[in-house]
């Protein structure tokens, strides 16, 4: 069952000041399953946030519709919640107060803090609900905010590069969690990143997305068995499937940024064929 449709979806931004206008993509369609975990996989620019910000309702999309259901969004609801690249939490609020806020709104305290309560321990951060941000590693901040978008229950979780600042230890224990509150709530992801071993480390379904014009440019079905084994032989093809489309979408980009001095032997080999240069685009 489709879960999240976006039909013909345009963003142009316009600079009313210089009266320039900008698009970013002009006619995306994407229909994404009820519990599928779904990774939109591009260079920076090419309109990842722009997308997830118009499907959390956070941003417009200037032409078509993106349906949660038979609902189409217009602002942001209960139904999706949203993780950003940093975890944006109440600096004066402990962690438990941060999960608690939300959904004070929505019962009894006692109610709030037994349902903060489950969801800190879901996350591994049963020891620290007394704490505050500031005491908080950042891989620590970001299971917080992973836990306060999933104590509202959303049906649809976005994640906007959710571990794009933290380091590959603790990048690769959050992989884990993720796909164990995945497994458990049965909930439909649509995670962004540019990293392309996360993509296929989580994903049901990548899609490659690109610049000028922007819009989606691939798209790669995982159909390898959990938990993914990066150096398992399909696992390594599909990388390197994966960044070959990738390696010619940047070289266009280089081709246009850098005019004649663009090198495109420089270019293969900072983005062609080596996989572990080319796992960050
Ligand atoms: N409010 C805005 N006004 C004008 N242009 C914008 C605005 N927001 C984004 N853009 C432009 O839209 C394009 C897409 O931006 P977006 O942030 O969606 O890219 P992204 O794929 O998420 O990149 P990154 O990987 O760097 O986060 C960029 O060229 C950006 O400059
Ligand atoms: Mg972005």
């Amino acid at each position: 069952m489709d879960h999240v449709i976006i039909k013909n979806v345009e963003k142009t931004f316009f600079n009313k000041e210089e009266k320039t206008s900008f698009t970013v993509f002009n006619d995306i369609n994407l229909n994404i399953k009820k519990g599928e975990f779904l990774s939109l996989l591009g260079p920076s620019g090419c309109g990842k946030s722009t997308l997830l910000n118009i499907v959390a309702g956070l941003d417009k999309a200037t032409n078509g519709v993106v349906q949660v259901g038979s609902k189409t969004i217009t602002a942001p609801g209960p139904d999706r919640g949203v993780v950003f690249q940093e975890a944006a939490l109440m600096p004066w609020l402990t962690v438990l107060e941060n999960v608690m806020f939300g959904l004070k709104k929505k019962m009894s305290k006692g109610e709030a803090e037994k349902k903060a309560l489950e969801y800190l321990k879901l996350v591994h951060l049963s020891k620290f609900i007394r704490s505050y941000p500031h005491e908080l590693s950042g891989g620590m901040k970001q299971r917080v905010s992973i836990a306060r978008a999933l104590a509202m229950d959303p049906e649809i979780l976005l994640m906007d590069e959710p571990f794009g600042a933290l380091d590959e230890q603790t990048r690769s224990m959050l992989h884990k969690e993720v796909q164990f509150i995945w497994e458990q709530t049965g909930k439909t992801i649509i995670f962004v990143t540019h990293n392309i071993r996360e993509s296929v480390i989580l994903s049901d379904r990548i899609i490659l997305m690109g610049t000028r014009p922007g819009g989606i440019i691939g798209e790669f079905p995982v159909n390898l068995a959990r938990p993914r084994q990066p150096s398992s032989p399909e696992f390594v093809k599909l990388e390197e499937d994966i960044m070959k489309q990738l390696a010619g979408e940047i070289e266009k980009v280089m081709k246009e940024e850098m005019g004649d001095d663009y090198n495109s032997k420089k270019a293969s080999l900072l983005y062609g064929s080596n996989r572990n240069m080319g796992e960050h685009i």
